[in-house]
């Protein structure tokens, strides 16, 4: 399978043992992809003149010189890949090629909570114009109006942003909403909490609002990941975390769909499409302080793609 991550081309397969494989898709023979190759005894066979690699790079095989012993010279690219919450991670950094870092989400251990994934939604923007959307909250009124905004309660009443070692918090945030839910169906006063650890995945954990020890009738955690396929155009995932144990899953995917679909028009008309890290270049009010602190985390992270 190939797939593109930060305009990089690579491609994925499974061994023999069903284990994920992962190589930059191109042949260091003569730069073929690899990808339009097949897959043959758990090992992967270059389309053109057939040499095999392993999921390390290792070359095993040049059909034009059978007795030949393939060595370092002829080895392709290996890139870590690991699977995870029903998603697929690699390591771009051959360097320190770890997979130790992935976003935290810690309602992904909730055994009370229900797993499940919604996407890929394709979208033309960056990923940091995606997360900044995930962190907006003074937009549901509008776009999301009858369904996690209600036209009637705009106003934002004020919350708390905390930087932390490694990213922020975006706390204390309470809105109105027709619908939070699925299930929810009638007004409902809603806390909203997000943690951001990840230039481009975010957590938002979101139950209703409800005082001293009383059980929120509904509780969820949805975490966004997105692929940055090139600097302009991106593939996203929500992870669910649900207190909804009831409905079908295609319907709280389809809940997700409808949402998103409410977001993607004015995602994708939003100019520039890179995300403006520097001060001045976009206005602010109060009410965006999560997205001014997202912004500049981008900035002290150093990240450059997706962003002007
Ligand atoms: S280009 Fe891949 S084997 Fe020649
Ligand atoms: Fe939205």
């Amino acid at each position: 399978m190939p797939v593109t991550l930060l305009n990089t081309g690579l491609v994925l397969w499974r061994n023999d043992e069903a284990v994920l494989q992962c190589l930059y898709d191109q042949c260091p023979h003569r730069g073929a992809k690899l990808s339009l190759g097949a897959v043959c005894q758990g090992q992967l066979q270059c389309p053109y003149h057939g040499w095999r690699f392993d999921g390390e790079g290792v070359c095993h095989l040049v059909p034009s010189m059978v007795s030949f012993k393939p060595g370092p010279a002829q080895q392709a690219r290996a890139v870590a890949v690991k699977e995870h919450m029903g998603l697929v991670w690699v390591c771009l950094d051959s360097e320190s090629a770890k997979l130790t870092q992935l976003p935290a989400f810690t309602a992904e251990q909730n055994s009370r909570l229900r797993k499940l994934n919604a996407g890929p939604y394709e979208v033309t923007t960056s990923a940091p114009r995606i997360i900044e959307n995930f962190l907006d909250i003074a937009h549901f009124s509008f776009v999301h109006s009858g369904w996690l905004g209600d036209p009637n309660t705009t106003h934002i009443a004020d919350y708390q942003v905390e930087i932390q070692t490694s990213g922020f918090k975006v706390k204390n945030v309470r809105v109105e909403q027709p619908q939070a839910s699925l299930a929810m169906t009638q007004n409902e006063l809603v806390a909203y909490q997000y943690d951001v650890t990840h230039p481009y995945g975010a957590v938002l954990t979101k139950r209703q609002a409800v005082e001293g020890n009383e059980t929120p009738a509904f509780e969820e955690s949805i975490a966004v990941f997105i692929q940055p396929v090139t600097a302009e155009s991106c593939r996203v995932w929500f992870r669910l975390a649900v207190s909804d144990l009831e409905s079908e899953p295609q319907a709280l995917i389809e809940f997700q769909d409808t949402i998103f679909s409410q977001d993607r028009p004015v995602l994708e008309s939003q100019t520039p499409r890179l995300l403006p890290i520097h001060a001045g270049t976009e206005v602010h009010v109060a009410t965006d302080k999560a997205a001014v602190a997202y912004r500049k985390y981008l900035l002290q992270c150093g990240v450059t793609f997706g962003v002007c």
